[in-house]
Formats: C-alpha cells, structure tokens, sequence
C-alpha cells in the first residue's frame, strides 16, 4: 500500500470519528471557508450532538454557519445564557461552492428540546428568508423576516434544562417560495422541519447549534 493511500485513510478516519464536539474558530474574518474537511467536521457534530436524525435526515453539508451573539462567535454546542440571547445573532455562511450566484436562502432557529413528543417536533425560534451568502457583513443584515426572533427562554427547573437551538441555511425553491405556502405551514405552535421542506421545496445545506439554558 502507498503511504499516500495509507495517510489518507488516517485522515478519514479521524474525522468522522463522532468526538466530543469541538470548539470552532472562525479561520479568516468572519466566516468559515466551506473546505471539505470542515463540511465533514460540521456533519460529525450534527450527529454528535443528535440533531442528526431528531431534527434532519443524514445530509452532506455544502455551507458551514457562523453565529455571533453581541459580536461574540458561538462554537458548536457552547453554552448560551439568556440575557447572551435576547437579540437575534449575526449569521454568516460562505456560498455553497455548486451553487449559483443568484440562488437565495433561508435561516430558521428552532428548538427541537423544547415539547413533549406528544406535542410537536419543535419550537419556531426564528424564519429569515432572502438572504445571500456573505463572509465580510452578516448574511442576516439582508433578507426579510418570516417569524420575527423570539429568544430562547428554556425553562430553569424543568429537565431538560439546556435546550439545543439549531440555526440551519436552506436553500431556497428556485423561482422563490410558492404564494401563501409558508403562512398556511406557520398556523400551528409546533414546528416541523422535515415537513417544511417537503412542502416548500427548500433544502437543508448547512447547520449549527449552541446550548441554551436560562444561566449558562
Ligand atoms: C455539549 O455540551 C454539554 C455540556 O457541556 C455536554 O454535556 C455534551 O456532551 C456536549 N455534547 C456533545 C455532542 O459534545
């Protein structure tokens, strides 16, 4: 066997190792470059942290997302107090390589720890739609919101007291969203992701998340 061969197996192998999650730093500026191995990485974390499969279906990413609460970024799974949260956070993600460059895209928070299974998949934190990528100013400053930011509040007492909040890029239908379809999909309390996308046509491209609790 060639080294090469050899070296790139052990370069395999050590990232899809499911480890604890790592804490992530933003290479150049704001923003992640969507390398292979840091797409890699974010799918491992996605499923570390079991929002693969409780909120996604297995997907490849094709963005990363960086978060900043008050110009702080938030590394996957960090630990968020309430009072860091009660703004809605910059997000930045870097254009999918394969895409072009008039495609648009969806960012929605929700928090799949926040109800019963009884009651529902998750809790709709945020839907900003419109949005391009960007690394030098936050994708968020542009786009308009479909459900204004709600901050998390996760309950102090009551178990789980740390709520994963995932924010997830998708990319938009082409030709936009059909009329009407995400005010009939946003009537009930309880939120769907799987749903959204079956019946939007949007997909998801890329994820993060942090740990909200009411202190950190
Ligand atoms: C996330 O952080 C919490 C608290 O620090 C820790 O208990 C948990 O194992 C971490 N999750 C992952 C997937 O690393």
């Amino acid at each position: 066997m060639r080294l090469s061969t050899i070296l790139a197996a052990i370069v395999t192998f050590t990232s899809v190792q499911a480890s604890p999650v790592e804490r992530r730093a933003p290479q150049t500026g704001d923003c992640i470059t969507p390398t292979s191995s840091a797409l890699q990485k974010e799918r491992t974390v996605l499923l570390a942290s079991k929002l693969i499969p409780d909120i996604y279906d297995d997907f490849e990413p094709s963005t990363t997302v960086a978060v900043y609460y008050h110009g702080d970024f938030v590394p996957y799974n960090a630990s968020q107090g309430a009072l860091d949260t009660l703004t809605a956070p910059s997000v930045y993600f870097p254009k999918p390589t394969r895409d072009g460059d008039d495609t648009t895209y969806t960012l929605i928070m929700n928090d799949p720890d926040a109800l019963g299974d009884a009651l529902g998949p998750s809790f709709l934190h945020w839907i900003r739609r419109g949005l391009k990528p960007s690394c030098d100013t936050p994708a968020t400053d542009g786009g308009q919101d479909v459900r204004v930011y709600i901050p998390p509040t996760p309950p102090p007492l009551l178990p789980p007291t740390a709520h994963r909040y995932a924010l997830t890029i998708l990319r938009e239908p082409k030709g936009g969203y059909a009329p009407d379809v995400l005010e009939n999909l946003l009537k009930s309390a309880s939120f769907d992701l799987r749903a959204y996308q079956q019946e939007t046509g949007a997909k998801v491209i890329g994820s993060t998340y942090f740990l909200g609790s009411f202190t950190a």
